[in-house]
């Protein structure tokens, strides 16, 4: 039978949005039918035209909120409604937190199929809930102090409009620079470079590339600094081996920025939307700079990975700690370790760790910081971690202890048949996509996993990602 569609393209509508989706669009309901407006929060009674129908939903434009929502503040940044980059700027930052909660709150119960209990400082967990099978307790996300400029790295394509130079974020799902001079999440130096580049380019009439027609040199500038030790790194990306009046550049930003200690070209002459080719000059300076989470010192290239959120990244890898609870005597399986962060915080406490990562040049920087930071008891190993562990369980190597830092897409499923069958006393899960998590854990569940602990971490304050750490006990005869 054909369902009844409520709604008609280019109509206004008034909504009351009771809840918000995965993005924090306000979703509100015309008779059953489900409507996302982006921009509207819960609780307000909002004007909105219809501008795309689906079978089973569609979307609308906001057009007035009536009723605003206590929660609702004024972004703090004047490009926010045109730029991709953030969606929760118009949340107070409580209600971001609380989004974040409730986010993982709803994928444990939908499709973890786990009662959530949230934590209050009162209850006595240990005798009370942490003894019922399925219930695990949600605690509060651990936001930031400032959640503002707490990006450690920029990278903004370059454009051309109505004859100057602009740098900035693209339009959401386009490929329109929309130019910025200052941007609230990134590291407040950026500003000042990105003005300086634009200067340079506009008065040498430098040519920004154009991806339709493959002409221009400057494609990307991409700005690294530690947040500790307060070094600066920029990167300009460019089309050709050219650098011409690169001198010039040097010299103004080592003049005006004096904590600038890496000037690099890095050469991209594909035709491809990746940001990086893989050849890098350094013109000016030294080829990283370092920073340190907690007491580890790591070094940063152009081309490594390391965490963007350097403040929150503590707070997460503390907590992974602390879930893994060792003595001294454990052995320790940090799948998915990228560049092996994890594992030497891990390392401080185990008696040894294995980190398993597919990307060989990631295990390579791993084995640098560790030897970097006199760390001895880590090995590091290059492959799939669905292969990878089977393969060192067949060998008899078993942990006691193991932590999982998958992609989006969770783990893989022989990963999580191997836990069951090597039955490590605690699973230690970080996870970037809640949904993913979620049926993780039940899949683990299945196997005599009890979900504990939940806990959120705001890694990117004012956007809708949202980071969890899990803490999952082996059930006794299970
Ligand atoms: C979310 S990152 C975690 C990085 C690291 N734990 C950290 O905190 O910096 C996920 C990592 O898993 C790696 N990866 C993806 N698929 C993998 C697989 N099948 N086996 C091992 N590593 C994989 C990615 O290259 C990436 O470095």
């Amino acid at each position: 039978m054909k369902k009844n569609i409520p709604v008609i393209k280019n109509q206004q509508y008034v909504l009351n949005i009771d809840s918000s989706g995965y993005e924090g669009e306000g979703i509100g309901k015309v008779q059953d039918f489900t409507v996302f407006v982006p921009g509207a929060m819960p609780g307000e009674e909002v004007t909105a035209k219809i501008v795309k129908v689906n079978k089973n939903f569609a979307f609308g434009k906001l057009l007035k909120v009536i009723t605003p929502s206590k929660n609702r503040v004024e972004p703090i940044c004047s490009l926010y409604k045109k730029c991709g980059g953030c969606q929760l700027q118009h949340f107070s930052y409580e209600a971001q937190l609380e989004f974040k909660k409730q986010r993982v709150k709803d994928c444990l119960e939908r499709i973890g199929k786990l009662s959530v209990k949230l934590y209050e400082d009162n209850l006595n967990y240990d005798k009370d809930i942490m003894n019922k099978d399925n219930t695990v307790i949600l605690y509060d996300t651990i936001g930031m102090e400032n959640p503002y400029n707490y990006r450690n790295k920029v990278q903004l394509p370059v454009g051309k409009e109505k004859g100057e130079v602009s740098i900035g974020f693209y339009a959401k799902r386009s490929h329109q620079i929309i130019n910025m001079n200052t941007c609230a999440i990134q590291n407040k130096e950026s500003d000042l470079i990105l003005k300086i580049i634009k200067d340079w380019m506009n008065g040498y009439e430098i040519e920004p590339y154009d991806e339709r027609s493959g002409t221009g040199n400057v494609r990307h500038v991409m700005i690294r600094k530690g947040f500790k030790t307060n070094e600066i790194m920029v990167v300009i990306v460019t089309n050709s081996r050219e650098f011409p009046h690169k001198d010039e550049l040097v010299e103004t930003l080592i003049n005006e920025i004096k904590s600038v200690k890496s000037i690099v070209q890095n050469i991209n002459m594909k035709k491809t939307n990746v940001i990086l080719g893989q050849e890098c000059r350094t013109i000016w300076g030294n080829d990283y700079i370092s920073d340190y989470i907690g007491d580890f010192k790591f070094n940063i290239s152009p081309l490594s990975f390391f965490q963007v959120n350097p403040v929150q990244t503590k707070m997460l890898y503390d907590t992974a700690l602390k879930y893994a609870n060792l003595t001294g005597s454990e052995i320790v399986f940090d799948a998915y370790c990228g560049t092996g962060t994890i594992s030497l915080f891990l390392s401080k406490m185990a008696r040894k760790v294995y980190g398993v990562e597919i990307i060989p040049e990631a295990i390579y920087n791993a084995r640098i910081n560790a030897v970097q930071n006199g760390v001895k008891n880590v090995e590091f190993i290059v492959g799939e971690s669905e292969k990878v562990i089977p393969d060192l369980v067949n060998r008899g190597v078993n942990a006691d202890v193991i932590v999982v830092d998958p992609p989006r897409k969770g783990c893989d499923r022989k990963l999580l048949d191997t836990i069951a069958i090597m039955k490590p006393k605690t699973v230690v899960y970080v996870s970037c996509d809640p949904s993913t998590l979620a049926r993780d854990l039940n899949i683990l569940g299945a196997s005599g996993y009890k979900a504990v602990k939940a806990q959120p971490v705001d890694m990117f304050p004012q956007t809708a990602h949202v980071e969890t750490i899990v803490l999952m006990s082996r059930v006794e005869g299970k």
